[in-house]
This record gives C-alpha cells, structure tokens and sequence, in this order.
C-alpha cells in the first residue's frame, strides 16, 4: 500500500470546529508558505462557515481571502467544503447560482471541491457536481455517516456508486459527530476501496476520542487519504492532530513522509495565536462525548448549550437531549449536520420547552417535512407530519427544480455596491449581511469619513427636505451614530422610508426622527443574525405611536412570546409586516416570528379579533412570557 495523504484542516475546520471561525487572514499569512512546504495532499481553507464569518463578524472579503492565500501557497492544492445546493449558506440555492460560484471559487483558487448533502439525497449535488467537472477542478462527493438503523454499509455503498456513476473524481467519508468506530471504519473504507476506483478520503471528529483509532484502522483499510490538524487547533470537536498520526503511522507502510520538525513550527505559530487571542484548546466534555448517544455534532452541542442558558433552561439540557433522538427517528433518521442539525435540535427544545410535543414548528422544520431540504432517509411518521403540515403535499421532485433563477435579480439588486461578480454572489448568499460588509468597505475607502461605529453622544441635526433629501450613504455615514434628522412638511412618508433604506446601509445603530406630530423612531437594526440563522431578518421599520385603543373594548388578549429570542414584524426585509394596528386577524393567522435558537418560529393568534397594539419594535429581544401584540378579541 501506498502512503497516505494528508489534508490539513486547520485553516478552516480546525478552528470552526475550536475558535467560532475567528482566525483571520492576517492569522494566517505568516505561517502559510511553511504550510506550503509541508507536502500535505491539499489545505482545506474556504467554505462551511468561513464565508459567513470572513462578512459577519471579521470585515474581510471571503473571496479576497481566498486570493490571498492563493498568492503564497504555491504548491499545495487548496480545498473547500460545500454543502451541495447550499453552497455555504443554509438554504438551497437555486442552480445559476450553484453553476457562477463555483466558476468564481475555481477561478479564485479552489482546486478540490468537497461537496456533500445532510439527506446523502445525491440529487442535491447534481448540480455542483456538474458545475466542478465543468470548471475542470477535482469534484470530491462526500458520504455523510452517521448512525441509525437504516444506515447500513449498504446505504453508504450505494451513495458512495451513485456519486461516482455522477462523476465524482473520489470520495470522501465524512464523519461530521465523529461517531465512526475504528472497527466501522475498517469495514466501511475496505467495501468502498473493493467496490471504486477513485481515491477514497476520510473526513472524522476527535470528540469522544474514537478519531485517532479510526484512522488507523482505516490506513489498514487502505483509505488513500485522512484529514488532520495542527495540534493547536485539535482534539475536542475538531480533527485529530496531524503530529500524532504522522508519528502513529511512521515506519509503516502508510508512512506519511511528513516532518515533525517541521509541523511544531507550524503548531508553534498557531499556538502563539491561540494564547495571543484567548481561544480555546480542543477539549472533550462529557456532554460532548454524549454524541455517542444524542448525534449532535460538537459545533451544534456548544450552540445548543448557549441556547438553553438563553432560555434559562440549562436545567432541561438532558431532557432535550433525550428528545433529539426521538425527533430525528419520528423525521425519517435524518444525519445531523448544518442544516440538519439545527432543524432536528431546534424542534427538540421546543417539544420540551413548549410542554406539548410539535406544538410550535419553525419555518424550516416545515420545509423539511415538505421536502424541500431533499427526501429523507425514510419517510417522516405519518402523524408527525400531519401535525406539521397538516394535508400539505410533499415535494417528490428535486428542491432545486423549484426555485427561480437568481443571478440577474441579485445582479441587479446589488448593482450600487458590487464591484464584480465574487460581489453579486456574496451578496445572493447574505443579501444583508452583504449589504453591511459592502457600506463598510465603501466607508472604510473614504479616509477622511469619520468613524461611525463610536459613539458620540453630541447630536447633530441635519435638515432634510425634499430639495435637500438624504440622498447618499456619505451624508448618512458623516453623521454620528446619535444623529436626529429634522424635516419639514415636505417630507413625507416615501423619504423616510427612503432614509431608512439608507440607513439600513450604513453602521449607524439609531437615529430619532421629529416632525410636527409625528414621532418616529427609526431604529438601524443590530441584530442581523449570525452563521447559523437561516432566514434574515428585517432591517427598519416605522413604528407610529401606537393607536388607542377604542373605547369600550372589554377584552384584551395579550400575544406573549414562548420563548427568549428577537421578534420579527415580517417574514423577510422586504415583505410588509404579518399585521399592523388597526388590522382584523382571525385565529391561526400569524402575526409575527420570534426568532430563537438560530430559527424563525411563527407566532400565531389563538384568538379572532382586532390588532389593538403591538408592544415591540421590530428586530428587538424579547423575554419569556414578554407580551408582544394586544388583541382586542371580538
Ligand atoms: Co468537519
């Protein structure tokens, strides 16, 4: 046999899986030619939540990123993760969009696509899949493992043709929970090595400790190649360290060839980083090893344990760990991965925080049950969907068949901002999330714009009228954070809405409007969710001073919001709000999201009535038990 070869992780799973996805670029530059000169098989450094991260939380162009790194690592091919239609987002895309961004990646630096489906619903890869052979880079396809009774090595067999027969150029065992056994993987890696003929790559979590093993019996097995860390940036949920298998497999016949010396300089610059920045070593905690029974991925365990603390429920962690298998067995033994993981965790919490078993389902536990995340495994329990989505058909057709091309709507949405097309693709997967990155960019460009993030508590006041209309982003970003605007007569309802749009561009947290009689309190919205959301939520809105509610109504039912979480008056930015004051709403009509552990949980009216007020503004926290909007019931 043959050596093995090794990915490096540490770029993008490693510290995923460790530091939240912080490292930057300027982390990285110093360290990537001695990378470079390692001799590992290929880097993985883009996609998962990189891309999401490098504009949500970092300020830095993903694809800029990609580039950088190009520029230095001469010799190595460089790797990405992609989650089949998703791409590296969290909803299917629709093909336009798959085909241009791998174009873009392909063009910017990626030579070996990882592509995977949380369903292994192969129809969800097609299109890329299609779209790498094109751009003539390395199409892996990955078999997603997990544990279930319909899970059979057959299962993955079968996957593992299906892909090939599509054109994959190797395979990929991805063990995502690391819940693969050093025995399964001996077994799994020798059926697909007897039955391919391309590469076969494995892809496992250190987690409960199993990794290290596994990889060694699956070097026995004959797997070509296996990823790794640099130690830094290992154990706990990430990969196993690339210097304790190098050493493992030393003088066998699956010797790396890899020098230690060489990679503890490496890990020497990671660790540097590591103490240098606060972030965290891979450590095991028994609720993590406990993936042996829940299957909640380590990225997922630490969300959910945040979510709970949210709720104030740390108490029912173990109540809700119970119930994720029952969930995920009652809808059709789904694999637990983004986005998965998520749809299986969340609807978990609330059976057990609702006290009533499916009683709030979010949005998209709904599209799961629909179909439109891919068929799975097995069918959803009858009753369960029933619960769900009641006597709504199920889609038997690909998800993607059903969605519109995209490509020239983004193209032109995001006209004023995007510089090219890695821009109009940033901005189709996180329209708002891009449009923030896209003003900070352009602010930042402008040296002599003062800073608009800090927070002056001097008020300035600008006179805005119809001649004088806040028309660019400059004026907007010249003011400060604090900044009231005063209008004239002339200012009507379609300038506010259209300062509002600006403002929505720009950094600035809250700005008061005054007008004559009017009152308006135009809030930027700061909470423009974060990598694991699934929907964006709306950006500003007008709030008018609530109504009054007529005299003589008797009875007042008050909406309250099961849960903590961020409310939301619309389903999506642009869409006008579920119900206004004054509005007459008939019982399970929905009158609002509350958005909470990452998902949109529509709130829906247990009473016919009329909207008598609605106490919250939009994008803001609410508590528990928080009342939201008043009925006046009739
Ligand atoms: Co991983």
């Amino acid at each position: 046999m043959k050596n093995i070869k090794i990915t490096d992780t540490s770029l993008r799973d490693g510290h995923q899986s460790l530091w939240a996805t912080r490292m930057t670029t300027s982390d990285m530059i110093p360290i990537l030619d001695k990378i470079d000169e390692v001799g590992y098989h290929s880097l993985e450094v883009w996609g998962g939540a990189t891309f999401d991260v490098c504009i949500r939380y970092l300020n830095e162009d993903p694809w800029e990123r990609l580039r950088t790194i190009r520029g230095i690592v001469k010799k190595t091919p460089l790797q990405m993760l992609l989650r089949g239609q998703s791409l590296v987002g969290y909803t299917h895309y629709p093909d336009d969009i798959v085909e241009k961004f791998i174009e873009k990646a392909a063009e910017n630096g990626i030579d070996i696509f990882r592509m995977f489906d949380a369903l292994n619903d192969v129809r969800n890869l097609e299109a890329a899949l299609k779209a790498v052979k094109a751009t003539g880079k390395h199409a892996q396809a990955s078999v997603v493992y997990t544990i279930s009774p319909v899970h059979t090595m057959q299962h993955f067999l079968d996957t593992a043709l299906k892909l090939r027969e599509m054109g994959a150029d190797s395979i990929c065992i991805k063990d995502m929970a690391g819940l693969l056994s050093p025995y399964a993987a001996y077994e799994l890696v020798k059926m697909l090595k007897e039955n391919l003929d391309v590469p076969i790559q494995l892809h496992t979590h250190y987690i409960g400790g199993l990794a290290i093993a596994a990889l060694l019996k699956a070097a026995e097995a004959g797997v070509d190649i296996v990823d790794t860390a640099s130690v830094p940036m290992a154990f706990g949920s990430s990969q196993p360290p690339v210097e304790t298998i190098v050493r493992a497999l030393q003088d066998s016949e699956r010797d790396t060839g890899l020098d230690l010396h060489k990679l503890f300089e490496i890990a020497n610059h990671f660790e540097q980083l590591r103490k240098h920045k606060g972030f965290e070593r891979g450590v095991t905690r028994i609720s993590d090893m406990r993936v042996f029974e829940h299957q909640v991925p380590g990225g997922m365990i630490s969300n959910l344990m945040s979510q709970m603390e949210e709720q104030k429920a740390t108490d029912r962690i173990d109540e809700v760990l119970a119930e994720i298998p029952r969930v995920r067995e009652e809808m059709g033994y789904p694999p637990l991965v983004t986005p998965t993981s998520q749809i299986i965790s969340i609807q978990a919490v609330l059976n057990v925080l609702m006290g009533e078993r499916y009683k709030l389902c979010p949005g998209e536990v709904k599209d799961y049950v629909r179909g439109l995340y891919g068929k799975p495994p097995v069918p959803i329990k009858e009753e369960i969907r029933k619960k769900i989505i009641g006597d709504e058909p199920v889609v038997t057709v690909r998800p993607a068949d059903l969605i519109d091309p995209m490509w020239e709507r983004a193209r032109q949405e995001s006209a004023h901002y995007a510089r090219s097309d890695e821009d109009v693709l940033t901005y189709a997967l996180f329209p708002q999330v891009a449009l923030k990155f896209f003003a900070w960019r352009e602010a930042r460009g402008h040296e002599d714009m003062p800073q608009i993030e800090t927070h002056n508590e001097v008020r300035e006041e600008l006179d805005i009228t119809k001649e004088n209309p806040p028309a660019t982003r400059n004026t907007i970003n010249q003011l400060s954070p604090k900044a009231s605007f005063r209008g004239d007569e002339e200012m009507n309802i379609d300038h506010i809405r259209e300062l509002i749009l600006l403002l929505d561009q720009t950094s600035i947290s809250e700005l008061e409007f005054q007008k004559d009689d009017y009152r308006l309190a135009l809030r930027k919205n700061r909470h423009d969710g974060d990598m694991t959301k699934m929907a964006a939520p709306a950006t500003a809105d007008i709030r008018e001073e609530p109504a009054p509610v007529p005299a003589g109504t008797i009875d007042l039912v008050e909406v309250i919001s099961p849960m903590v979480g961020t409310y939301y008056a619309a389903p999506s930015p642009d869409a006008p709000p579920f119900v206004k004051i004054g509005d007459r709403v008939e019982a399970g009509q929905t009158l609002c999201i509350v958005e909470a552990m990452k998902l949109m949980n529509e709130i829906k009216a247990e009473v016919s009535g009329v909207v008598a007020d609605i106490l919250v503004d939009n994008a803001q926290p609410v508590e528990y038990g928080q009342v939201m909007i008043l009925i006046a019931k009739n």
